[in-house]
């Protein structure tokens, strides 16, 4: 199994640089230059509000109740930005409301349709009323608001506390209450007040006041207006060690209905998914009826995120158990089955829309999967078991850690496979990497043993030993022989019998005949150790292993579980190629895709004038790892910041093989020579390609390698 841990350091800093950009609509020189050149207008970390201090801080939500009596259960529904940034037309807006209304899932509780940055006109009338943009929405919002209200839909708007919003469109400074009284005569039903434009003179108190006034203007228009805002992301790095950070969620549970608590998402599941729940944990206190910390939006459908069916699932997962609204961002008008089934499973949206409105609590940690815990309105308990790690784990909790009362057994529901089973008090599962497993336990009477199977935990690993020692890559070559424990557990109040285990895998790697137990009853387990031949000649690749155990339960029926893991497979390069003729073990780039060949442009890298047919682009902070499996010497490549943003900025290349620095260029920038680094990396299992922010700043952090070559074995 291969480890993808990221850098935990640079998330952070990668989120605060990226927050205030459009994803798709702008390029990384672009948001660069507004962070660089925009402050103190821009939303940078140095921009924030100065410190507040500590006597200044509450320390908890003040109430728990609505502020305006508004959203009593999460807001759900749609928003257009990360799907169509500033290009969204009122044509786009009709389909995915219309699309909400005849998938059905309109009626699920997905009610709002958010338009967010870029509707308005790039200046406000000459009595300084704000206008919809007149190419993209022609027939005005007042319009669109009827229309949707006429099809049982409710429209937001965004707008920004500052100057200007995140793309200088017109913002909300200045103009608070006329704003709102605009908005309410609209009909518009929901606002998003953003953290963008920040106007010169700026400090903790007064940024507090303002979001506090908007607050107390859209009540006072006396209409019905949800109130969503990015306060809390002025503290720049949403991390409750923020001295601004928990001050400024604990007043936005006071004046709003939702608050976002992290920076915007990118395209990367674990840094936005993970991070945003790790951001999220520390504030369950501050969520109530009519106040939700907000995740940000949902991605299940997004084809410029384009994750998997299971990356989708474990967001919305998440996304349930913490009580955050659901606001999707794709085009629901082409919205596939598969998309349709993640955002409309009822189960899973009656955990985010539970009455009670308590917000998932972490109980426990288990390896690198967080056990969270929400307890509804009937009585039972939603457990959230989620593994940011890039191995599947088994995780074993129970009943007194997720807060249910003693009973003879209880039901276990997997909301997303639709599963119920039963069990004595221990809730296992296995988690599959960088997803996550949701269940509803509820207490039952004896009589639960007689309805489900009981719940059997089956878990199954690869061992694998790291590429080097403390390593995060576990790499198997072909021809190598893999030990594959594997064991099945009954939870179950009622015994299992004639239980049978077996691991399969790819045709002919798996050695050893299945195991078998007469009879487990709750608590015992069955195990064994396979052998797993990795054919000589298998191509590199991610290959699966299934462990399985079946058995009988209660009058003669049968049952069965599995779980599985798998092996990566990598062969290590040979002869002379340059990277781009080779697939990394993992990514991760600063803005957009690392170009292969090309920069972020589309256009040929370039140093210095000089052009190459073959290299990387990347934007800081980036890593790239290689397999070199031990069968390369050397590594040369030249370095220095592409042409295409004249060179504006400063990187620095760090080089390691194994884990050991190998390579450092110190701070490059534009007036750096052309750098021809010459690198041994003899012997080493995988080369690490680090490049830094040179400034501190990821300012135009775009740097080429230009012809970088590995010269190793036949
Ligand atoms: C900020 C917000 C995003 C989005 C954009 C629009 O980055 O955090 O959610 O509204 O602005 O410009």
């Amino acid at each position: 199994m291969i480890h993808l841990r990221r850098r935990r350091a640079l998330p952070a800093l990668l989120a605060a640089a990226l927050c205030a950009t459009a994803a798709l609509t702008t390029a990384p020189g672009a948001s660069a230059a507004r962070v660089a050149t925009a402050a103190p207008t821009a939303r940078t970390a140095t921009a924030a509000p100065t410190a507040r201090t500590a006597t200044a801080a509450p320390t908890a939500a003040a109430s728990s109740e609505s502020y305006n009596g508004l959203a009593l259960t999460p807001p759900m529904g749609w928003n257009d930005w990360y799907q169509y940034g500033c290009n969204v037309t009122q044509a786009d807006v009709l389909a995915n409301a219309q699309a909400l209304v005849s998938s059905g899932l309109a009626k699920l509780g997905y009610d709002y349709v958010n338009l967010d940055d870029c509707w308005m006109a790039p200046t406000r009338t000459t009595d300084g009323q704000l206008q919809g943009d007149p190419t993209t929405f022609p027939n005005g919002i007042p319009w669109l608001a009827s229309q949707l209200h006429a099809i049982g839909l409710k429209l937001g708007l965004y707008e920004s506390f500052g100057d200007t919003t995140c793309q200088g469109r017109p913002g909300s400074y200045g103009h608070y209450q006329q704003d709102a009284d605009t908005f309410a005569s609209w009909g518009i039903d929901y606002l998003k007040f953003d953290y963008c434009g920040v106007p010169a003179g700026t400090t903790s108190a007064s940024l507090e006041s303002d979001y506090e006034q908007m607050s107390q203007d859209l009540v006072a228009t006396g209409h019905h207006i949800v109130f969503s805002e990015e306060l809390p992301v002025a503290a720049a790095d949403a991390n409750p060690d923020n001295a601004n950070y928990l001050p400024y969620v604990a007043l936005s549970s006071t004046i709003s209905n939702m608050w976002r608590v992290a920076q915007d998402e990118t395209s990367d599941f674990d840094t936005t998914v993970f991070g945003h729940l790790a951001n999220d944990l520390p504030l369950a206190q501050y969520a109530h009826p009519g106040a939700w910390n907000d995740l940000d939006m949902v991605m299940a459908g997004n084809t410029a995120y384009d994750w998997t069916v299971q990356q989708e699932e474990t967001q919305m997962s998440i996304w349930a158990e913490m009580a955050s609204p659901i606001l999707d961002s794709s085009d629901l008008s082409t919205m596939s089955a598969a998309t349709k089934q993640v955002l409309g499973n009822k189960s899973v949206i009656a955990v985010d829309q539970d009455p009670l409105g308590k917000q998932g609590l972490l109980v426990g940690q288990q390896g690198t999967v967080d056990v969270v815990a929400k307890p509804l309105a009937d009585g039972d308990v939603a457990v959230l078991l989620a593994n940011s790690g890039a191995a599947s784990q088994s995780v074993s909790t129970n009943v007194a850690a997720v807060g249910l009362p003693r009973a003879a057994a209880y039901s276990v529901s997997d909301l997303w496979a639709g599963t119920t089973r039963e069990t004595a008090g221990t809730i296992s599962a296995t988690v599959p990497a960088e997803s996550a497993v949701l269940l509803r336990v509820a207490p039952a009477g004896g009589t639960a043993v007689t309805r489900y199977a009981p719940l059997t935990a089956v878990s199954v690993s690869a061992q694998v030993p790291p590429t080097s020692q403390g390593s995060e890559f576990e790499i198997a070559q072909p021809g190598e022989t893999v030990s594959v424990p594997a064991s099945v557990q009954n939870e179950g109040r009622a015994p299992v019998t004639r239980v049978a285990l077996s691991v399969t895998g790819p045709s002919g790697w798996v050695s050893g005949a299945g195991i078998s137990a007469p009879a487990l009853p709750t608590g015992r387990e069955a195990s064994g150790t396979w052998q797993v031949t990795v054919p000589p000649g298998t191509a590199a690749g991610t290959y699966p292993l299934t462990a399985t155990a079946k058995y009988r339960w209660g009058l003669g029926n049968t049952g069965s579980s599995s779980s599985q893991t798998t092996i990566v497979v990598d062969v290590p390069p040979t002869g002379s190629p340059t990277l781009d003729q080779l697939s990394w073990l993992s990514a991760t780039n600063g803005y957009g895709p690392i170009g292969i060949n090309k920069n972020y442009y589309g256009t040929p890298l370039s140093i210095h004038g000089t052009v190459y047919g073959h290299g990387l682009w990347v934007n800081s902070p980036a890593t790239i790892y290689y397999y070199l499996g031990g069968n390369c010497s050397t590594f040369t490549t030249d370095l220095g910041l592409d042409d295409s943003d004249k060179g504006t900025g400063a990187v620095e290349y760090e080089f390691y093989a194994d884990g050991n620095l190998v390579y450092d260029s110190g701070v490059v920038t534009n007036s750096t020579p052309t750098i021809h680094a010459n690198v041994n990396v003899g012997g080493a299992k995988v080369l690490e390609l680090y490049v830094a922010e040179g400034n501190g700043t990821n300012s135009y952090g775009n740097a080429d390698f230009g012809s970088p070559t590995l010269t190793c074995g036949s």
